[in-house]
């Protein structure tokens, strides 16, 4: 080997150390499917029109601007309600397999309860949206419940927090799968027990806004599991047969990473993953609560003088409803923490980070993403595929939302196209050297919308949206001709010649 050469080689794993890991080139297998996201609340806007009702969202922004960041509301937001055509074409040619879209209960049932008829303006909308994605080859993947309650539920009873939700839920999935069954195959439940809980019945930070920590949070959860049971098995027995779709829940969760070696902050890892992701997903996949969490519960509760465990128990026949409830499994994922063991919190704060007890944060020598609130290191994503194969038994995993905000929402936005490949990266090393069964990627998301209390101060979409032209016009970023690129390809190459099988 000549000078020239080991300079060249030396320069070159400089620069690549410098710049990001390794690409990994394997093409995506043969069905792997690639998609973009969005939600009803978070781009529809038209928040009165056609008959549709208030929302948690609605009322908690309206009521309460300064409760946002930028003091918005979802009023008006993307406008998709009435430009979805040209949404639908957005999709088309980015020319992705699937676009994961929510309906809004509200623009169904304006109240939230059954009615003897929809409302057939609202039905509509969903029709003609998932008729033209499907018309495209697009599959659409619909989400029943994406945070938008009807306000008539959280005011009569308490959403939620009462068991009477399940009922009323599974009756407007019923009918969802009625009006919609023939165009969906991907039914999701319900997006983010954690966030719907824990931020909306326990810290009370997102809408309704009901600050319950420690017991509004495991009510809900409860309530929510219980719900998505329900719905699973209408499908499960008045429609599979008919329609052969698949169902799913949601479930979000960061990778928590062990600070060191040490057993005991390893185990601040795990006891983390299993508040956060085991809450929901071991009910679903095994079967009741995951027993740190029952135990750290019922220990705190007790030592709080407490009678009873502020985690409600599942009774047998609640854990027979619920256990095994998924087709696929589903992961929101878009950061990483690190983790240590910690002292005991005292037992009076009952915060769900008290009931987690481990020291977490976002370490120095990580790069923030988003707005400062978020770490991205991807091979986070490498790992939580890996606990999620080994604690679930080996599922079929499909990722339905991965992404970068900022808030400058500039058209140049190197840094998404960085984070969607060394994301992607690691889901191609998971699949192809860990062997993690991981059959679709969602990407969040594909135009700028209503990020809830960030407003609109959190952009995260690959088009830009305009939010103070009235026609909010859509521009391309350049990573969404990055991801189209990589739609077409099906590989992270540069170069396709270098695309390996
Ligand atoms: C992945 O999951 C799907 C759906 O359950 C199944 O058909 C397929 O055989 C699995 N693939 C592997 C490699 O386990």
């Amino acid at each position: 080997m000549g000078f020239k050469s080991v300079l060249l080689v030396t320069l070159g794993s400089l620069l690549s150390f410098c710049s990001t890991a390794k690409v990994n080139k394997h093409f995506f297998p043969p069905n792997f499917k690639i998609g973009v996201a969005n939600a009803a609340a978070q781009i529809e806007g038209a928040w009165n029109e056609d008959g549709k009702g208030e929302t948690i969202w609605d009322r908690f922004a309206m009521s309460h601007p300064d409760w946002i960041f930028d003091h918005s509301s979802p009023q008006v937001a993307a406008d998709s309600y009435h430009k979805w055509r040209e949404d639908v074409e957005m999709v088309k040619e980015m020319g992705v397999d699937h676009y994961r879209l929510s309906i809004a209960w509200a623009r169904i049932y304006p109240d939230g309860y059954k009615t003897e008829e929809p409302n057939a303006r609202g039905v509509a909308y969903y029709k003609n949206l998932l008729r033209s994605l499907r018309a495209l080859g697009i599959e659409p993947m619909v989400t029943l419940y994406h945070w938008d309650l009807p306000q008539k539920l959280q005011d009569d009873f308490g959403g939620w927090l009462s068991p009477k939700i399940v009922d009323i839920f599974a009756d407007y999935a019923r009918t969802c799968f009625e009006l919609f069954g023939d165009e969906v195959n991907w039914w999701i439940t319900i997006n983010e027990p954690k966030q719907i809980c824990e931020a909306g019945y326990g810290s009370g930070g997102y809408a309704p806004g009901v600050f319950s920590p420690g017991v509004g949070n495991y009510k809900c959860a409860k309530n929510v599991l219980l719900a998505h049971a329900k719905a699973y098995h209408i499908y499960d027995k008045e429609f599979r047969k008919k329609n052969q779709g698949k169902v799913a829940i949601v479930i979000d969760s960061n990778w928590f990473e062990p600070a060191s070696a040490k057993p005991e902050d390893k185990e601040a890892s795990e006891r983390s993953l299993q508040f956060t992701y085991g809450l929901y997903g071991n009910p679903v996949f095994n079967g009741d609560w995951p027993a740190v969490v029952k135990e750290r519960v019922a220990q705190r509760s007790k030592q709080a003088g407490l009678k009873e465990s502020r985690l409600p128990a599942l009774t047998k026949e609640e854990i027979k409803l619920i256990k095994g409830t998924y087709d696929f499994l589903c992961i929101n994922h878009y950061t990483s923490h690190k983790v240590s063991a910690w002292y005991e919190p005292p037992v009076t704060d009952t915060s769900f980070g008290a009931d987690i007890g481990v020291n977490d944060w976002m370490p120095k020598e990580w790069p923030k993403g988003g707005e400062g609130w978020f770490s991205v290191w991807a091979p986070g994503m490498r790992k939580l595929l890996n606990w999620l194969k080994d604690t679930y038994n080996n599922p079929e995993i499909v990722i339905t939302e991965n992404g970068l905000s900022d808030n400058t929402g500039t058209l140049e936005d190197d840094h998404r196209i960085n984070y969607y490949r060394d994301y992607l990266s690691n889901c191609l090393d998971a699949i192809y050297i860990d062997n993690v069964n991981l059959t679709g990627y969602t990407a969040w998301s594909i135009l700028d919308d209503w990020e809830w209390r960030t407003g609109y101060h959190s952009l995260i979409g690959m088009y830009k949206v305009d939010f103070n032209d009235p026609n909010r016009a859509r521009i391309p970023k350049k990573s969404a001709a990055y991801f189209t690129q990589i739609a077409k390809n099906r590989c992270l190459a540069e170069n396709p010649a270098e695309c390996i099988h």
